[in-house]
Formats: structure tokens, sequence, C-alpha cells
């Protein structure tokens, strides 16, 4: 929720900050804006050029003339307090204009600290709960401008000792030209060393172009940035000394290399995902059975030890990756015959859970920032959990406070709707409930290495949909104008609809929802009338025939029927049934590895059906990529 971003160093920074805000601008979309220090000269003005609207808006405006000046700070917002206006963009200064700061996050008790400002004489410009902070910074920069040492950074320091919420916040002031602040309490930030110039961040991508050597700061901690170097202080002022960590990313993969938006390419850049997450936790055996024989490893924990007195698995989790967690309960009890729980993080903190220390916790959050995801993880070690958490951003805070880190390698995931992020926490599922049911004894030898074959197929199954695309395209260009897309299937299948019907509600805006076939009867199927499409997936032999027979129910109502199912006897099957408008297959593989590839065909037919719409599939109405606030 909102991007920011900041420049100290040699270029010139109105150009810089639009190039990180492009890469920030997944989240959060409804205005711009930027502030510089012209000519980084003290005493020279500070230029603010924001509005309402996306980045676009603001890139136009600065194409007719762009302030000059190297020290910079730049903002997108995704709107909280305040609807999507100029005067509610960012950044916000201070009554007399010399200080400019940018803002991710909520401040809690924004009215409280209003009043206190209002009470002496501080007129408000905008609805937001950011500008409390820049006029709060100035109150003490009053009282300590005349002091000696640093007095930007200490009424910054007594500034924030009043805020409660969440903040990522870049700060910059006319008086002082050679410096950038930059603080973060629970809302992700990123400070990046560059040779000469150095930036802050809201995600890594914003930094690539420059630098991939970084300081991830933690909760509390301020950054001061100088053209030259960067100090680092904790909480209370106190400088503090800390190696710099490295970005594997390159800055090419935040770039769309010639695919039409985000979401495509990072559909396309499945097969590779999958492979760079699995492949390195494959290792020749040596087992009795000979060298060749493959076994699970992870380099980051060891499994044994974390799961040896558990009786259960925890799982919590949202949006996308609820579902990822959602297959994961089916992926557990179906290799490792262990009971899982899983439940969506943003219920899971209000509800009081029972817990057992001995509880395997696994968190599952591409980001790593979610706020919700992050609240379940601090309970659940509260309570003495030990948490594995399955995560895409190497340094977000999740990584950093959970106890395990199992990387999904999908490389950074811009667009809003989560694809390779889904795909590769399977994976990442897959391999853990695999190796469980080896260490538990669920899985004799044959089992495992069956499993493991089956999931060796996995980034090719991903490549044999991936060719498909112009038939999915076809079908879309058909059927996006339908007013309700509903998917069916039992238990894995069920899962794969409940992660399809997110892709097109986010992107295409259908009403769609997942429900379990059986459950058909019992309600959801008054719904069912002719312009209704039904999915099915039907991918478990095992189901065929129930499956069939709710296909024939909603026919019967006049919907029309796609089916997503495996080659071979279901798919001749299902022909033979005559029940379907339209037949997708995915290749021959066991039924817990069905989601991970039956998905893709989802994607893109949300995909497709978004464009048919003319919607941006990138940047769907009302989301942003990262949800840092409840
Ligand atoms: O970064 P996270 O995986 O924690 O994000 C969770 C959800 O916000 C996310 O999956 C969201 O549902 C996506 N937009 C779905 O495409």
């Amino acid at each position: 929720m909102c991007g920011i971003t900041g420049y100290i160093g040699y270029r010139r920074a109105s150009d810089v900050l639009l190039k990180a805000l492009k890469k920030l601008e997944y989240r959060g979309y409804d205005s711009a804006g930027i502030a510089v220090l012209n000519n980084g000269v003290s005493g020279a003005e500070l230029a603010v050029r924001k509005m309402k609207g996306q980045l676009s808006v603001l890139e136009a405006a600065l194409a007719e003339g762009s302030p000059e000046g190297v020290l910079g700070i730049g903002h997108t917002r995704w709107a909280t307090h305040g609807e999507p206006s100029d005067a509610n963009s960012h950044p916000h200064t201070d009554i007399s204009g010399s200080i400019a700061v940018v803002h991710n996050g909520i401040i809690e008790n924004y009215a409280r600290l209003k009043s206190f400002l209002r009470e002496r004489g501080v007129v408000f410009k905008s609805e937001t709960d950011t500008e409390v902070i820049v006029h709060l910074i100035n109150h003490y920069y009053q009282i300590e401008r005349h002091k000696p040492g640093d007095p930007l950074l200490r009424s910054t320091l007594q500034a924030l000792s009043k805020l409660e919420g969440s903040y990522a916040l870049g700060v910059i002031a006319r008086d002082f030209p050679d410096r950038l602040i930059a603080v973060r309490k629970d809302s992700p930030l990123i400070v990046g060393l560059g040779k000469n110039e150095n930036l802050i961040a809201s995600d890594a991508p914003a930094l690539l172009a420059y630098t991939r050597e970084v300081h991830f700061l933690n909760d509390g901690e301020i950054a001061v940035l100088y053209n030259d170097h960067v100090d680092l202080y904790n909480e209370a002022g106190e400088k503090i000394i800390r190696e710099s960590s490295h970005i594997d990313w390159d800055a090419e993969s935040a770039e769309k290399a010639g695919y039409a938006h985000f979401m495509l390419k990072e559909i396309h850049e499945q097969p590779k995902a999958l492979r760079d997450t699995l492949n390195p936790r494959l290792a020749d055996a040596h087992t009795p059975h000979g060298a060749g024989e493959l076994k699970i490893h992870f380099d980051e924990f060891n499994l044994e030890a974390a799961s040896a007195k558990a009786k259960r698995i925890v799982i919590a989790a949202c949006g996308t990756a609820y579902h990822a967690g959602v297959v994961g309960k089916y992926a557990f009890e179906h290799f490792a015959r262990i009971p899982v729980e899983v439940d969506i993080a943003s219920e899971y903190r209000y509800r009081n859970p029972v817990f057992d220390k001995d509880d395997l916790f696994i968190i599952i959050s591409q980001s790593g920032e979610t706020a919700d995801t992050l609240a379940a993880l601090r309970l659940a070690k509260e309570r003495g959990a030990k948490v594995i958490a399955i995560t895409n951003a190497v340094g977000s805070t999740i990584s950093r406070e959970a106890d395990t880190v199992l990387y999904t390698r999908a490389g950074p995931e811009i667009a809003v709707a989560s694809t390779k992020a889904f795909t590769t926490q399977l994976v990442c599922i897959y391999l853990l409930a695999i190796e469980l049911g080896r260490l538990r004894g669920a899985l004799n030898t044959v089992q495992y290495a069956a499993a493991i074959a089956e999931l060796q197929k996995i980034p090719e199954n991903a490549e044999f949909v991936l060719k498909s695309k112009e038939a999915v395209q076809r079908y879309a260009d058909r059927q996006f104008n339908k007013k309700k897309v509903f998917f069916v299937g039992r238990l894995f299948d069920h899962a794969s609809g409940m992660e399809s019907a997110l892709k097109l509600k986010e992107i295409s805006y259908t009403h769609s929802e997942s429900f379990a076939a059986g459950e058909l009867k019992h309600g959801p199927i008054a719904l069912v009338d002719k312009d209704t499409l039904v999915v099915s997936f039907a991918t478990q032999e095992a189901l065929l025939d129930k499956i069939t027979s709710n296909i024939r129910e909603v026919l019967s109502r006049g919907a029309s029927s796609l089916i997503v199912t495996q080659e071979g006897e279901p798919q001749a099957r299902l022909a033979a049934a005559a029940i379907a408008d339209e037949i997708w297959t995915i290749p021959q593989t066991d039924a817990p590895f069905t989601p991970v590839i039956a998905v893709i065909y989802m994607q893109l037919f949300a995909y497709y059906c978004s464009v048919a719409r003319g919607n941006d599939p990138d940047k769907p109405r009302n989301l942003a990529k990262s949800v840092t606030v409840e």
C-alpha cells in the first residue's frame, strides 16, 4: 500500500524518482508526487509536484518541466485517509514549505495529533493522516534548530515518539540539502547503497537500476543518507553499524521484456521459477538403491528437528498465499498423514486460536510484508511456536522474524495478481509435505521416489499449458462478458477453483466463486442461469462420475461449461459425456500436483478476460500489491 522512494547523489533526482516510482506503481496508483530540493543548495526552493491519477499523469506534467536538483523524495499512493486528490497526494510539506515527507503506512492517532497541532496554529491542507508527521517534525524543529548536532534528525526522532501506527518515511528539508532521512516501523523500507549516490525504496525492484547492495531497515531504525555514505541509528538515536546485504535479482527481471503486461510475463516465467525453486532442493540420495535417486534436502533448516514433536501443522496466509495453504492442507494430509489447520491470517490473529507449542507453524507470503500475515506470525511466536516462512522476498519483515525461511525463487513479482509466486509456493509445500511423509514413515521408499518424480515434471507440465495460450485467449474472447463464473471441483480441484476465482475477480471484475462440487445442490445452484460460466476442475479420475453429474445439473440450467481435466482416460470419458463447450487438459499427474498446473490455465483466462474488458491487468482497481496495513 503506497510506494515511497528517495534519492541523493549526482543525478537529476526527478528522473531517478520517476523511474523508481514506475517500479513501485503496483503498490498504489491513485496519485503520485515528488519533492526535489532545487539545486541541492541550502535555502533553495523545495519544489513539489503532485497530482491525482496514475503515474503517467505526473510523468506528463514533469515532461513539461521538472525541478532541477540532486536530492528528492517520491510517492505513489493507495488512498487510505482522504480520497485521491491533488491535495491528498504526497509529498506533504509543513506550513513554511521547508520540510517534505512521503509516507507509507497508517498513523492511528492522527486525529489526536491533528488537534494538538491545530491548537498551535497549524492549518491543514489535506485530509491525510500523513500530514501530521511533517507538521510535527517542523514543530520540534522550531525548538531544536539552533542547538548543535543534527536538529533535523532530532526533531524527526521526537516526532516519531508521538506516532502510533505503521510508517515508512522519507524526509527532506530545505535547510539540509546534503541529507535524506529514512525511517521504518511496520512498513517496508530498503536503503540502496550506490557509488556517490544512495537511495531508499519500499521494494527492491526500484533500486536495482542503481545498486544491489542494500540495508534492510529493522523496525524503529532510522537511516540518514548522504551522497557518499549512510548512517544508521536505532530508535533511541544511537548510531549502529551493520554489514550491507546483497540482492540477487537483476534489473532486467523487473522489466516487462517485451510482454504487454507484467502479469503475462510472470505467467510465462513460471517454468523457470518452478525449476529455480525445485532443483536446488533435490540432490542425489546415494541410497542402497544406487546413486542418481533423488532426495529432498533443505539447506535452510533441519525439517526432522523442526517437526520432531509436531502433532499438527498450522498454516496462515492471505489471498493467493492462503489458497496455496489450502492446497498445502490436502498435500500434507495426503503425503505426511498429519492433521493440518489452514487459516486466513486476518481471521487467525483475532480468534484466540488453540496452540500447541510443538505445532509446525507455516506462514506463506509472497511479499513477506502483509500486515495480517505478519501479525499471525508474531502471535505464533509469542505463544512459543517455531515458524517456517515461505516467502519470495529476501530481507522482508516476515523473512527476518520467522525462525526458518524457505524462499520461493520466483524473482520479483510486480503484477498485482499473483501468479508465479503461487505456483512456486506450491512447490515449497510439496517439498515439505513429501519430505515430512518420508520422515514420518507415511511414504515408503517407492512412494517417496514416485512423488519426487511427479514433482520433477511440474516445470515441463507448466510449459505444456503455456503452449495452449491461443486457445485460452480465443475462449476468453467469447466468454469475457459472462456475468458470473463459478468454479466447481472436489478437494485439490476445489483449491484450484478458489485461486482461479480470485484471479478472475481481481483483474476482470467478474463475480466469480469456487464451490466444493458437492455443495452445489445445497444452495449455490440457485445462482446458475444462462449468464453463468461453470468451470469444472475434473482432474481426479476417481471423482469423475461425481463431477459429471454436477456438470449435467448446471448445463440443464442453461450455463456454459468449461472443463479442465487430465489427458488420457479422464479426457476421453468427459469428451464422450458431451458435457462441455470446451475442454482443456493438463498432462497426467497425481492429484496433489494438479493445482500447480491447472491454475495456470485460469491465470491466462483471467488475464485475457481482463484485457478483453479493457482493464489494465497489472493495475486492478482498488487493489495494491502489498497489503501492509490492516
Ligand atoms: O504478499 P502476500 O503473499 O502476503 O500477499 C497476500 C495477498 O495480498 C495476495 O496474494 C493477493 O491476494 C494477490 N493480489 C492475489 O493475486
